[in-house]
C-alpha cells in the first residue's frame, strides 16, 4: 500500500508540462520496449482511471523512476490531465520522479534477467559505488536503481544506462561503464 506524503501535491505551472512534441510515443517508436510493458499494463487495466496508482507502480518498477515522458504517456493512456498524474506521483513517497545522480543505471531484476545473473551485476555495482540499490553515489555521479522486467527478456540480463537499454550485460562491462561515469568531472 502506498504511503501518502505529508504535504499536499504541488500545483504545476503550465510551462512545466511537456508539449505534444515531447511525447513518450516518440520513445516508443524508437523501440524502447519498456513502453510496451507500460502499454500492456494500461491495457490489462482497461485504461481505467481508477488504475492510476497501479499503473504508476508498474511504471516505477519498469523504469526505475517516473520522468516526464512516462507520466505524459500514462496521462494520455488514462485520459487524465497530466497535472493529476503528477499530483498523485508526487503525493506518495513510493514514487520517485527522478534519480538524484548525474547518471542512472537501472539493473533489471525480473525473472529472466535474474536467472541470467543480473543479481551479480547489481552486486558488483553496489560494491564499486559503495551504495545499495535505490541510492546515489557520494559524489552524486551515479544513481543505482532496479526494475522488474523492462520488456527485453530476450536479451537478458539487461541494464539501462542513462535510458539506453543494454542486453547480455556482463558484470565487468557494467562496471567499466560505471567507472567511465565516475571518472567524469
Ligand atoms: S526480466 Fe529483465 S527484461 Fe524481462
Amino acid at each position: 500500500m502506498a504511503t501518502p506524503r505529508t504535504q499536499t501535491p504541488p500545483k504545476l505551472r503550465a510551462s512545466a508540462l511537456p508539449t505534444a512534441k515531447d511525447t513518450a510515443g516518440e520513445a516508443l517508436t524508437k523501440g524502447d520496449r519498456r513502453y510496451k510493458t507500460l502499454e500492456m499494463t494500461l491495457k490489462r487495466n482497461q485504461y481505467s482511471q481508477d488504475a492510476l496508482i497501479e499503473v504508476l507502480h508498474k511504471a516505477q518498477e519498469t523504469f526505475g523512476y517516473l520522468d516526464e515522458d512516462v507520466l505524459t504517456y500514462i496521462a494520455r493512456g488514462l485520459k487524465l490531465p497530466l497535472s493529476r498524474v503528477y499530483g498523485v506521483a508526487t503525493f506518495y513517497h513510493l514514487f520517485s520522479l527522478k534519480p538524484a545522480g548525474a547518471h542512472t543505471c537501472i539493473v533489471c531484476l525480473g525473472t529472466a534477467c535474474y536467472v541470467k545473473g543480473s543479481g551479480k551485476i547489481l552486486e558488483a555495482l553496489e560494491q564499486e559505488l559503495s551504495i545499495t540499490v535505490g541510492n546515489t553515489s557520494a559524489d552524486g555521479q551515479v544513481s543505482l536503481m532496479a526494475a522488474r522486467c523492462v520488456g527485453a527478456c530476450g536479451i537478458a540480463p539487461v541494464a539501462v544506462f542513462d535510458g539506453t537499454v543494454a542486453g547480455k550485460v556482463e558484470p565487468a562491462a557494467a562496471l567499466s561503464r560505471i567507472q567511465e561515469w565516475e571518472a567524469e568531472d
